[in-house]
């Protein structure tokens, strides 16, 4: 599967780094369909986009056509062979881009399945990024109950089925969980050799690998900020501190549970941490709460490890990154 090009920041360009057994799975689903909708979802910046944007290429490159849906990027595409329904699907684009209706889009996706099937079999992918704030995070489990539908009562017969889509709301795993639907996935930041060959890329001089690891556990967009903050910790983690309003008042409200967490997330688990906490904790997507059981089989990519508590790391709940912890030490310390 050939790798994308990527930005990865201002200046630095690179290709689609590691993540060598997701692209496996990829071949996998690519060759016997996904019996359902999978809905991924794992730390912001763990490089969801990025891989739906890989996956999206190595399925066109596979005989798919494919439907890539991102509007939080306004970024649509239809590859696919039908002439008349990429015209179809332009058309909606460009009154998309004026209106700015884009659930209506993403609800389009539907018919233009349907229409692309209508002259022949195929096998077709839908790729949907961050679709839910595009359309209402109330309609996402109704969103993915449409997807399920067009896999299992499908108008026209199709060859084969992949519909992924990813989330980066701690809240719409709630919503999405609650119904069968769909099979959610997760996925973890970079295993350390991925990142390390991540790390190699960036020009200039750096941290050690070593530190950089402890600070961000792998996550590339964490490596991103560092790099383009010129490796100054301090304003990455404040930054945090900032968009996710860790506020004197919040820090003060759930001290206690807090500091525990910040020591060992697991604390969050199984002894009657508020649930008004952990609601917050989840929707400004600072922990994983109830993290998977660590079989590859149920992860896109590599598993986290059972337990790393230097980048805090615990069986059920864990921190997003080394920096969100971070962040909320900053909160209770001022
Ligand atoms: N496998 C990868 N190889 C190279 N760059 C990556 C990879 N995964 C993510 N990135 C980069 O890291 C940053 C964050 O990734 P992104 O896909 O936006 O995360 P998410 O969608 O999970 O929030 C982006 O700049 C992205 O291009
Ligand atoms: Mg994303």
């Amino acid at each position: 599967m050939e790798r994308i090009r990527l930005e990865f920041a201002p200046g630095v360009e690179t290709e689609f780094t590691d993540r060598d057994r997701a692209l496996a799975q990829v071949e996998e689903w690519a060759e016997r369909g996904t019996w359902a909708p999978l809905v991924i979802f794992g730390p912001e910046g763990c490089g969801k986009t990025a891989f739906l944007r890989q996956a999206a290429s190595g399925l066109r490159e596979l005989g798919y056509d494919v439907f890539y849906l991102h509007p939080l990027d306004r970024a649509f595409s239809a590859e696919v062979d039908d002439p008349d329904v990429k015209t179809l699907f332009l058309d909606l684009v460009r009154k998309t881009l004026e209106d700015e209706r884009w659930g209506r889009l993403a609800l389009a996706v539907f018919d233009l399945v349907r229409e692309i099937l209508k002259k022949r079999r195929r096998k077709v992918a839908i790729i949907a990024d961050d679709v839910f704030q595009a359309i209402g995070l109330d309609k996402a489990a109704a969103y993915v109950k449409g997807l399920l539908n067009t896999i299992e009562h499908p108008v026209y017969r199709y060859e084969r089925i992949v519909v992924l889509v990813a989330t980066s709301e701690g809240i719409s795993r709630r919503e999405i969980g609650r119904h069968r639907w769909a099979e959610l996935v997760p996925m973890w930041n970079m295993p350390r050799e991925g990142f390390q060959r991540l790390y190699e890329k960036l020009p200039g001089p750096k941290p050690s690998l070593d530190e950089v690891w402890r600070w961000t556990g792998g996550n590339p967009y964490m490596l991103r900020e560092l790099y383009v903050k010129r490796w100054d910790v301090e304003k990455v983690v404040e930054g945090v501190v900032g968009t996710k309003e860790l506020t004197a008042d919040f820090a003060r409200r759930w001290g206690r549970w807090l500091g525990e967490a910040v020591d060992d997330p697991e604390a969050l688990w199984g002894r009657g941490a508020p649930q008004e906490l952990l609601d917050e904790l989840i929707a400004r997507n600072l922990v994983v709460y109830n993290m998977y059981e660590r079989d590859p089989y149920l992860w896109v990519d590599q598993p986290p490890p059972e337990r790393d508590p230097e980048l805090g790391i615990g069986k059920h709940v864990a921190w997003q990154t080394p920096i969100h912890r971070e962040a909320v030490r900053r909160a209770l310390e001022d």
